[in-house]
């Protein structure tokens, strides 16, 4: 059994957080001890108490975590950018030392961490290290979120291509924000045609809920919508 997962997408806005939280939730429902981490935050919003990304507190809302801000999002910035260029713009420097510690020290006090990346992956973190490097270094599967329409053949292909190239584990896939009264031929065979372009599994199609808002930490049904249209147990195994 691995000891978690990395929620990456197909790219920005996709739905990365809303798929990690749900899996978190659903996997506490199930009974799991499961923290929840957003190494790197960008775009997060200055309050009276610091740097406050919607990410990191709609994933701790959903799975009710209780650790420090500090362990579960160990980067926070400001700049709604890349965090390359975040830190740019900051004149900052991602101790990258950080985050490994911070997610050693999440693992020793659970069982099963869902980690959520930041945009696609290869988003660059620094010069030189992108995404796909975090997730080798942090040494968990990856997931992939990625859209139902027209054009997501192409960037889920891609994003399991450079993958490949850098040798991870890859889980397998999440068609996220279904609607099924509007899917057309595309959105009704992409999800089997990737699955067989590909050969890694198909782990879900969650649909879309207009009652979920990450911004306004609305979670809906996601719990039970996650239980329902995502596979808990290939996660866990
Ligand atoms: N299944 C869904 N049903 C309804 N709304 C959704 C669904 N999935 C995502 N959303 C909404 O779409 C927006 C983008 O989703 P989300 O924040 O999860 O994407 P992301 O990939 O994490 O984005 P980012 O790259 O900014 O981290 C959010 O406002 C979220 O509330
Ligand atoms: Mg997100």
């Amino acid at each position: 059994m691995d000891n978690g997962i990395f929620v990456t997408g197909t790219d920005t806005g996709i739905g990365k957080t809303v798929i990690a939280a749900g899996l978190a939730g659903a996997l506490k429902a199930k009974g799991v001890d499961v923290g929840v981490m957003k190494p790197v935050a960008t775009g997060a919003i200055k309050t009276a108490g610091g740097l406050v990304s919607d990410d990191v507190r709609f994933l701790m809302d959903v799975a009710d975590c209780t650790d420090d801000w500090e362990l579960v999002n160990p980067v926070t910035l400001e700049p709604p950018l890349s965090p390359l260029q975040a830190c740019m713009a900051d004149g900052c420097e991602i101790q990258l030392e950080r985050i490994q510690q911070a997610y050693l020290e999440l693992s020793n006090r659970h069982d099963f961490i869902v980690v959520e990346g930041i945009g696609g992956i290869l988003v660059p973190i620094k010069e030189g290290y992108f995404v796909s490097h975090m997730i080798r270094d942090l040494g968990v599967p990856a997931v992939i979120v990625a859209r139902p329409g027209l054009g997501t053949i192409n960037h889920t292909l891609l994003t399991i291509k450079e993958a490949r190239r850098m040798s991870l584990k890859l889980k397998g896939f999440i068609i996220n924000w279904m609607r099924e009264q509007k899917a057309g031929y595309a959105e009704t065979t992409n999800p089997e045609l990737i699955k067989n372009l590909s050969h890694i599994p198909l782990l879900g199609v969650l649909p879309f809920d207009s009652k979920i808002d990450v911004c306004g930490l609305e979670k809906g049904d996601l719990i039970s919508m996650t239980l329902k249209h995502v596979d808990i147990d290939k996660i866990l195994s």
